[in-house]
């Protein structure tokens, strides 16, 4: 469809001149909206006796009528329509582009005092500004520019783009590339902060240049508007308030219909609140995770969409050009389900990832303090593994990290020896814990990283307790055999997470999608991901599946071994050792959990099932006859 661009305002604001000029610039054809009066209407004006407003409704039909015809190729009409009904029977039954040109009285009648040929006595000039219902759907234009300067804002703001984009930060940045590297013409908007953010969005556009057609705005409702119907905005902002302000800032500006896409690290509660929230303004919203850094985000990231499946399906095409592809050209974007599952998901892949990098941190120290190799072996090792089956992201740059040098010596020695995080870790333990799941690989990496950050109490109990320092004998392939062991039961977690979520939450997540959305773009990309996705495809958890049952079996006398040879040196290994307890309570027929039920019954009598009887029934003792 093609624009129809109407310029309205009171008389003298410049309809004519800004109409010739745009018409000019966008080869849309001029038209007067004067020039389709009745004879009539004609008459009257000639005879100087105000049109009434029955005397403008065939006028403003047939301007509509106007409209409609050129549908197709698109207009520019210059018209007053100064009140809202005139404009509702202009745009009856079509979509308008409405400009209004904004000027104060004192502007517009000193200009029309200079122009010799139409003198405008002030009464006349009074009257339309009394008139004047002042639009809240239209791109206000203000007069007090230069013409050119009002043509390519008007031009900028009515050339539609097929995608919004708001919150140019590194990752914002980024995936703007992308989405035009992709050839999909986009806005962008960045808040402007005196000092600090002052024309960002342009800036960007400058200085990359797949941006150059892009279009740059700091004003909100200018930026909403430049982009098509529906609109499709994607929000990479900073997870939190931030998020909420914009939406509340935007949902008014939005039509039925729109789709906001929040592109951050949102929690998957937060994502689920805002689609109810906007769902009964009648806007879409979908929760969009995103993996694999600045440079997955540029070159192709791996894509966790969460929401309705209509708001989905809008933005479907450009989800996948934008996303990594497999080695079989598929794209790494997917529907995952309904409400807040995409975040879910990428929350949970960010589990899977503490832990990773914790069992390679592990495995790292291992060697480095247990067994005494340099960087250089252990990188040589990582390699090594990183070919094979173990292969993944992660391992490789710890390959790069252990080997970067400069003139100052290995990177990683300056590096203080204290683990951050910004809180996915934290919320899918949460997240397990109240979905009743034992994901003790990411409580322990978590955990371990809170461990480390007290650096200074870990300096000052070290004096207390001093180190064994014992070399161990290790060998690499009992280590080789550990690290698979743990990283399976690691992904048997982190799966298993995802499956309780979705049926508590009705999602109907499909884990063996999941698994393939994780095998390119995203941190966790690994082979063990490539092998996966088979098995998850046919509703299996790994641990259930036959190649790994087998494998499993055949690595826990290495993983017995090695963890009999930490046990006796101060090399803490918290995730190695997560996974073998969790591998050892999940295989066991028999557990001691009865002796737990037996205390809980003695001390508060809250009952227990008995062996005997297969309903959930509970049952006391008198323990204190
Ligand atoms: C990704 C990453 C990304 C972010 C981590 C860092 O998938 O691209 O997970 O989202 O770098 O969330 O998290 P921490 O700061 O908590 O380690």
């Amino acid at each position: 469809m093609a624009l129809l661009i109407v310029l309205m305002g009171v008389s003298g604001c410049g309809k004519t001149s800004v109409g010739h000029a745009l018409s000019k610039v966008t080869s849309l054809p001029f038209f007067d909206a004067d020039d389709f009066h009745s004879e009539a209407n004609k008459k009257k004006m000639q005879a100087g006796i105000p049109l009434e407003d029955k005397d403008r409704i065939p006028w403003l039909e047939a301007l509509n009528k106007l409209c409609k015809s050129n549908q197709e190729r698109g207009i520019i009409l210059a018209c007053s329509a100064l009140k809202r009904s005139y404009r509702d029977l202009i745009s009856k039954d079509i979509q308008i582009e409405w400009v209004y040109l904004k000027g104060s009285f004192e502007l517009i009648h000193s200009r029309m005092s200079q122009r010799i040929d139409h003198f405008m006595p002030s009464s006349l000039l009074e009257s339309q500004f009394k008139t004047l219902e002042e639009p809240e759907d239209a791109l206000v234009v203000s007069i007090d520019q230069p013409l050119e300067s009002i043509v390519l804002n008007i031009q900028k703001t009515t050339m539609k783009s097929a995608i919004g984009l708001i919150g140019l930060g590194v990752m914002g940045t980024s995936l703007a590339r992308n989405i035009a590297r992709n050839n999909y013409s986009i806005s962008l908007y960045n808040r402007y902060v005196k000092g600090s953010e002052e024309g960002i969005a342009d800036k960007k556009i400058e200085q990359f240049e797949e941006l150059s057609s892009a279009k740059g705005f700091e004003n909100l409702k200018e930026f909403v508007i430049s982009i098509e119907r529906p609109r499709k905005l994607i929000l990479m902002l900073t997870a939190g308030d931030a998020v909420d302000q914009v939406i509340d800032e935007l949902a008014p500006l939005l039509d039925e219909g729109d789709l906001i896409i929040d592109a951050g690290n949102s929690h998957y509660n937060d994502s689920q609140r805002r689609y109810d929230s906007l769902a009964k303004q009648h806007l879409n919203f979908l929760g969009l995770g995103v993996s694999g850094g600045e440079l997955g985000a540029l070159e192709g990231p791996s894509l966790m969409p969460g929401g309705s499946k209509v708001a989905y399906e809008l933005v479907e095409d450009i989800l996948k050009a934008i996303a990594a592809k497999t080695t079989e050209n598929k794209p790494t974007s997917a529907y995952v389900g309904d409400g807040g599952s995409g975040h879910f998901v990428k929350m949970v892949h960010n589990g899977i990832e503490y832990a990773e990098m914790q069992l390679i941190a592990e495995l790292f120290e291992m060697m480095h303090r247990g067994m005494r190799m340099d960087y250089t072996r252990i990188a040589t090792v990582f390699e090594d593994w990183n070919k094979g089956e173990l292969g993944s992201y992660l391992l490789g740059i710890s390959v790069d990290i252990l080997r970067t040098k400069d003139e100052n010596g290995y990177v990683i020695d300056r590096i203080l020896d204290k683990a951050s995080h910004k809180g996915t870790g934290a919320w899918s333990l949460i997240a397990a814990a109240e979905l009743g799941q034992a994901s003790s690989l990411i409580a322990s990496a978590l955990f371990s990283r809170y461990t480390s950050s007290k650096k200074r109490y870990r300096t000052k109990l070290s004096e207390l307790y001093p180190a064994k320092n014992n070399k161990l004998e290790l060998s690499i392939e009992d280590l080789k055999a550990s690290y698979s062991f743990a990283r399976i039961i690691n992904h048997h977690q982190g799966l298993s997470l995802i499956h309780v979520a979705s049926k508590k939450n009705s999602w109907d997540i499909d884990l063996g999608v999941v698994c393939g959305l994780w095998t390119e773009g995203c941190i966790i990309k690994s082979k063990l991901l490539h092998r996966l996705k088979p098995v998850l495809d046919q509703n299996l958890l790994p641990l259930s599946y036959e190649s790994i049952v087998k494998q499993i079996n055949k690595n826990r006398s290495s993983v017995e071994e090695v963890l009999s040879v930490l046990v006796k040196s101060d090399i803490p290994s918290p995730s190695l050792t997560a996974a073998f307890e969790f591998f050892k309570q999940l295989i066991q027929k028999e557990s001691s959990a009865h002796i737990i039920q037996a205390q809980r019954d003695f001390f508060g009598a809250h009952g227990f099932e008995l062996r005997s009887d297969s309903s959930s029934d509970l049952h006391h003792y008198k323990w204190n006859k």
